[in-house]
């Protein structure tokens, strides 16, 4: 007979597991959601106004499903009680990080899994009854073994764990819309009763405000692969633009028509196709060095350096920007001021993992140039500590680097802006720039601003150059004001 879930137990109060299940808790009523974390920090965040992580449109969700103020009774809460949590749950949404592993065999490359078998482990010691085991957290091929290995050993007798495989394909700054309105909800099972029972109840929650022709049953291990294959097919297409947008600077085309004009065949379709100065964030390059690890341990090397050069370009796309900005700069930056205007991997986030910002940022230091940094969103700290921890420099270069509060304290004194971030505010065009109901006052009046260039042109150096790492600026409209204007994939 069907299964129906009552209590889900989300572990990992991250970008993937807050999100998804305020979104779920908001749409099933009836269903208890907890998240659980043993980071108390960030769970205590989440029971605030203040949530750990900027989302446009997830505080009103989160609201509405955790605060007894309104209409409804509370079905959301966060927790770090994580034993009773699991013990209680019929259905567990792994939610925790797999970072690239740092250590051993595969660093560098293969998903570092002690957080989700941690995880498991955990289950197995606690649970009273059935489970269902729910893997939203991007994993290798064939990580379902792997837990259901654990369990095996470590759970009590007679306790049946399904385990499926539901990736969330959610990006940040759209979290809410994409949790919404999602193009499709993937979910891998075994093909055995139980598989497709469990399978069923999951379906079910979805179903409280999901199409059923959007959601898609299918084996585990296809599931599994499709998470890393849809991260790897996107990031696929950002480094084929930006290896055209290197030849276009050569030969006199313009990217964004190039772009433009290929994403009008249906078969290909427009979006991520936008030239950058480099794909970040934490999954593209994770998921793709992850692919590659596991094409080579099955011993496909061909495969595996398919998968390697989508990043190999990115990071040659970070270098060549760069570059371009030394030349551009009467080959020195020693001395020079540089404004750099955006430190997040994309705009509406604060997120800044694998952001190109910080191999930007070091290559100019490592030149010599003083940098000013100004982000709407990302604070000082986390932009010293990203740079501490990723860059060869900041130690001997901290004195190089100031972070600033505002586009035009950034610009004082500066050489040159560089855009690294997309942010609204930092677009000379006409478009309406959209109203923020997400987040603390502080961003709600900074979305609505827009920089004022006449402005900033004021308190920099002559000459003034532009380097637009994101194409967002009217360069004709600039160059009216004096700046010398470099777009990406642009003559
Ligand atoms: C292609 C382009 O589609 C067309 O726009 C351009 O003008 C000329 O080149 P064509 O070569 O005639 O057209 O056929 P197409 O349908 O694109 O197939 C090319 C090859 O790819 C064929 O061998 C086809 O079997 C193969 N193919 C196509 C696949 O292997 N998988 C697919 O999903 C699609
Ligand atoms: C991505 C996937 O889109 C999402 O489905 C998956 O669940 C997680 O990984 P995310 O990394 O949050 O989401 O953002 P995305 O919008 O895909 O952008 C990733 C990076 O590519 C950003 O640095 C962005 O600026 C860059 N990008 C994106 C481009 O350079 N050009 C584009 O056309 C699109
Ligand atoms: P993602 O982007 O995949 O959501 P995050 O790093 O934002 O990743 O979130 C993952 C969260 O999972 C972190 O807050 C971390 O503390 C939590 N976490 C990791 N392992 C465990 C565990 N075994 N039990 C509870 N929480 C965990």
């Amino acid at each position: 007979k069907p299964i129906r879930i009552k209590k889900i137990c989300c572990i990992g109060a991250g970008y993937v597991g807050g999100p998804t299940s305020a979104v779920i808790a908001s749409k099933n009523p009836d269903i208890q959601v907890t998240v659980v974390d043993y980071n108390r920090e960030r769970i205590e965040a989440w029971q605030t106004d203040d949530l750990p992580i900027y989302e446009p449109g997830l505080l009103d969700v989160v609201r509405a499903a955790r605060d007894a103020k309104s209409k409804r009774t509370p079905n959301l809460f966060f927790s770090t009680d994580v034993d009773r949590c699991i013990a209680e749950a019929d259905l567990i949404l792994l939610s925790v990080n797999t970072p690239t592993k740092s250590l051993g065999r595969g660093a560098g490359h293969a998903s570092e899994l002690s957080y989700l078998e941690s995880a498991v482990r955990k289950i197995g010691e606690v649970a009273e009854s059935n489970k269902i085991i729910v893997e939203k957290s991007t994993v290798p091929c064939r990580a379902a073994d792997t837990l259901r290995d654990v369990l095996a050993a470590t759970a009590k007798p007679g306790i049946h764990f399904e385990i499926l495989s539901n990736p969330e394909f959610l990006a940040e700054g759209t979290a809410i819309p994409n949790l919404l309105n999602p193009d499709r909800i993937l979910i891998g099972s075994l093909k055995t009763p139980r598989g497709l029972q469990a399978a069923q109840a999951l379906a079910d929650v979805y179903g409280a405000w999901v199409d059923h022709d959007r959601i898609i049953t299918i084996n585990l291990y296809s599931s599994e692969l499709a998470k890393l294959a849809a991260n790897a097919l996107l990031a696929q297409r950002i480094s084929s633009v930006n290896a055209l947008s290197a030849m276009c600077e050569s030969v006199g085309a313009d990217i964004d028509e190039v772009s433009y004009a290929i994403g009008l065949d249906k078969r290909i379709g427009s979006r991520m196709l936008k030239a950058s100065v480099g794909f970040g964030g934490s999954c593209f390059r994770k998921d793709i060095l992850s692919l590659a690890y596991i094409a080579e341990s099955l011993h496909l090397f061909e495969v595996a350096d398919y998968w390697r050069s989508i990043v190999e370009i990115n990071e040659y796309q970070k270098d060549r920007f760069t570059r371009r900005i030394v030349r551009c700069l009467y080959n020195s930056l020693s001395g020079k001021t540089l404004a750099v205007w955006g430190f997040a991997y994309k705009k509406d986030t604060g997120d800044t993992r694998e952001t190109a910002a910080i191999s930007v940022v070091d290559n100019v230091l490592t030149e010599g140039a003083n940098v000013r940094i100004y982000d709407p969103l990302v604070k000082e700290t986390q932009i010293r500590q990203e740079l501490k921890s990723t860059t060869s420099r900041l130690g001997c270069a901290e004195k190089q680097l100031v972070v600033c509060d505002s586009a035009y304290e950034a610009c004082t004194g500066a050489d040159a802006v560089i855009i690294l971030t997309e942010w609204d505010e930092f677009s000379n065009r006409s478009e309406v720039v959209r109203r923020d109901s997400g987040h603390g006052k502080k961003t709600k009046a900074r979305s609505e601003r827009k920089v004022d260039w006449a402005r900033a042109a004021e308190v920099m150096r002559r000459p003034m150059f532009v380097f637009d790492g994101r194409n967002i600026v009217d360069a004709g409209a600039l160059e009216e004001l004096g700046f010398r204007v470099e777009c990406i994939g642009k003559a």
